[in-house]
């Protein structure tokens, strides 16, 4: 039968285009690799190297629409790079040596999709791997614990390097007695109402363009112990992400210091009746703190330390 010129352009067309979507690959096997926003990962892909074979690998990428697109390919190393992917991403330096996966760096929520890898060694393809990239919206969060005394002041410590140019935003969050966390300031609506616990105490470095997020937290008060976290983002991506546990301290009152509490010295009288060692300590005027809000008073009376725990939550 007898193409005519038209039908047999068509065939090649087609034949060329099975062959660049690797009808003639190995079945595809499936990678999942994850990263966080800001930071690398690498898409990893390989084959056995044998001396002197023509290796290529062709890296593509599936956009959110219509078929993959051609991403990075080894034969042609200067060609252009979609702009989603310009600059950030790179082929192993050792391809020829069996290893032809892709790095890309400075990660993006969009970086998240498939991307697939064809290896062809003297025109046979040997490898077909699609690799599934999810980019998380910020890296594991790191700890930090902070401390002050009640009617102190706090800095809550959260930073980036930002390099020139670069859009900074900070955003903290803390975490009330009850349900989930609440947005407390944010450098890009700094008017915005704050939540009424910390309202008028709180306020962010005034350094936060050039990546000092830090929140000063002042006039502090016993119940602002517990956990904040700080998120940073540069150009809308989150590269900073970290938790600051605060922990506020009973201060009290010099002149208070001065001797016991004089209902701790009434209840004392009374519970050592029995136990004449119990005596109130610095401990019973500094506990409070930490206990008023969860602990009841132990139930059980039988030894001076359950009477020593007792006194100490009625004297609350
Ligand atoms: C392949 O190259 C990448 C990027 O350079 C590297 O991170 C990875 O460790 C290499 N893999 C192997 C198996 O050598
Ligand atoms: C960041 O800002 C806070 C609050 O203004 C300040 O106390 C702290 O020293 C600053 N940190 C750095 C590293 O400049
Ligand atoms: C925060 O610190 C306090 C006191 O050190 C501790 O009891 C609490 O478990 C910490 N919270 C978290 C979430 O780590």
């Amino acid at each position: 039968m007898a193409l005519s010129t038209e039908q047999a352009l068509a065939l090649l067309l087609i034949l060329n285009s099975t062959h660049l979507t690797a009808a003639d690959c190995p079945p595809l096997d499936r990678v999942a690799v994850s990263g966080s926003a800001g930071g690398r990962a690498v898409l990893p892909c390989s084959y056995t190297p044998t001396p002197g074979q023509d290796v290529a690998v062709t890296w593509y990428a599936y956009p959110d629409q219509g078929g993959p697109v051609l991403l990075i390919k080894s034969k042609t190393p200067s060609a252009p790079i979609p702009a989603q992917w310009s600059g950030r991403v790179k082929l192993s330096d050792e391809v020829s040596s069996g290893n032809a996966s892709l790095l890309i760096s400075e990660l993006r929520l969009e970086d998240t999709r498939d991307y697939m890898c064809d290896v062809w060694i003297n025109g046979i393809c040997v490898t077909h791997r699609n690799v599934k990239l999810t980019v998380q919206a910020c890296s594991a969060p790191d700890y930090v614990a902070v401390s002050g005394s009640a009617g102190g002041r706090a800095v809550l410590p959260c930073s980036y390097t930002p390099t020139p140019g670069q859009d900074v935003a900070v955003r903290w969050y803390a975490y009330p007695d009850q349900g989930g966390p609440v947005l407390l300031i944010e450098s890009k609506t700094p008017s915005a109402p704050i939540p009424a616990q910390w309202s008028g105490r709180v306020k962010l470095s005034d350094e936060v363009s050039s990546g000092n997020g830090s929140l000063l937290i002042s006039e502090l008060r016993l119940e602002d112990t517990g956990d904040y976290t700080c998120d940073m983002w540069t150009n809308g991506i989150c590269v900073t992400h970290r938790n600051v546990n605060l922990t506020v301290e009973g201060k009290y009152n010099k002149h208070v210091l001065v001797g016991p509490p004089k209902r701790d010295s009434a209840t004392s009288r009374t519970t050592t009746t029995t136990t004449p060692t119990t005596r109130p300590s610095a401990t019973p005027t500094t506990r409070p703190s930490a206990t008023q809000k969860t602990s009841p008073c132990p139930t059980q009376q039988g030894n001076a330390a359950a009477q020593r725990r007792s006194y100490c939550m009625k004297t609350l």
